[in-house]
């Protein structure tokens, strides 16, 4: 059932390609995105999205690309703040929510609490069965297949491809985009499955510095833009699966405090594929080498060329439209991880204390 792989974390990692293609055919027709389902944004003034852990941080990419693709101002929440913070829900906007499972119980509650007070809800879900797809609006699928690692890989992916998605119908929706943007991007998304399958090529290197990672005590992810949230998700899988206290930091945070944390047993693993962004990400990541910290640079080949100078290691991943890159991105944060958590024996698919699905609050 593992498909010959030793963990079904491994098994969901490498399904990546399919699923993920899966899932882009569901929501493109041709040059356009077309969702199973259409929701209308263009009547919505906000995008108020919420989810617990990976799939709030989906939510978090998702954000740069309602605001860059469609120009709506969106909120991100964590269920268990929104549901009980009692912040004011405006009548016009959309309510959406993400979540694997579809069962988590701080994600549903968040749900009842906005029925009634957003214009709609709607759902990116895995399970099309469950709680929060039935008592939303809308209910738009990932396709990913059922997901039986505890740490979420390929339903992460596949939520930030409907999320992808569904800000550029947004942006069409509202005038933003139009038909040849659209065709360019939807080559784009429809070149993502071929570039995932040939990122896999860095696991080799993953298991290499995995012995290295093992020995940390701390680790720290930076990012800046979208690389930010997936610095986030890189940490999170760490420490849920290695046990390896991680944190992220938004590149240019660094020097506001984390950065007298550096010394040279600090592991900072830097995602920065080549973008508008990369010379301000490479000039903290300088900052880090002046203090000893040993940088992994995750970036393509035009970055490793203009910035592997004193690094202390660079995995060098295909390049990419930097838009689509938290895509691309999501596998080296998994392959660290898993690896990692190889090397260290610990219970990859059955963290200690960790369920799959968290129903209660
Ligand atoms: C992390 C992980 C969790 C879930 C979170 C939400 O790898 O799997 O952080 O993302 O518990 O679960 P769902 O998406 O089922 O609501």
């Amino acid at each position: 059932e593992k498909a010959g792989h030793r963990h079904f974390m491994a098994k969901e990692i490498h399904e990546q390609p399919q699923t993920l293609s899966d899932v882009l055919a569901a929501y493109l027709d041709g040059d356009r995105v077309a969702p199973p389902v259409d929701h209308d944004f263009a009547a919505a003034d906000r995008v108020v999205m919420v989810a617990c852990g990976t799939a709030n941080f989906a939510c978090s990419v998702a954000k740069y690309w309602f605001e860059g693709l469609a120009r709506m101002p969106v909120d991100v929440d964590i269920a268990s703040e929104y549901r009980y913070r009692e912040g004011p829900v405006s009548p016009a906007s959309t309510a959406l929510f993400v979540s694997q499972s579809g069962e988590t119980a701080d994600t549903l509650a968040a749900l009842r609490y906005a029925r009634g007070k957003a214009a709609a809800i709607v759902s990116v879900v895995n399970v099309t069965t469950s709680s929060i797809a039935r008592e939303s609006d809308v209910a738009l699928p990932i396709l990913a297949g059922v997901e039986v690692g505890v740490a979420s890989t390929k339903a992460f992916v596949n939520q930030l491809a409907v999320l992808l998605c569904l800000a550029i119908r947004a942006g069409v929706q509202r005038g933003v985009i139009d038909s040849e943007r659209e065709a360019a991007l939807v080559a784009g998304l429809r070149r993502l499955p071929g570039l995932m399958s040939q990122a896999m090529a860095i696991e080799t290197r993953c298991e290499e510095l995995a012995s290295r990672l093992a020995e940390a005590s701390d680790v720290l992810f930076l990012g800046r833009g979208l690389m930010f949230p997936m610095a986030h998700e890189g940490a999170l899988k760490l420490k849920e699966i290695s046990y390896i206290h991680a944190e992220a930091y938004a590149s240019g945070e660094l020097k506001h405090g984390p950065i007298a944390l550096v010394d040279r047993t600090l592991p900072v693993v830097v995602l920065a594929p080549t973008d508008a962004l990369f010379d301000k990400t490479v000039s903290n990541m300088q900052e880090v080498m002046a203090r000893e910290g040993q940088v992994l640079l995750v970036t393509d080949s035009e970055g490793a060329a203009r910035a592997s100078e004193g690094v202390w290691q660079t995995l060098v991943m295909p390049a990419i439209d930097p838009l689509m890159a938290p895509i691309l991105y999501a596998v080296p944060a998994q392959l660290l991880a898993y690896h990692t958590a190889v090397h260290k024996g610990t219970d990859v698919d059955q963290p200690r204390n960790l369920a799959k699905s968290v129903t209660v609050e």
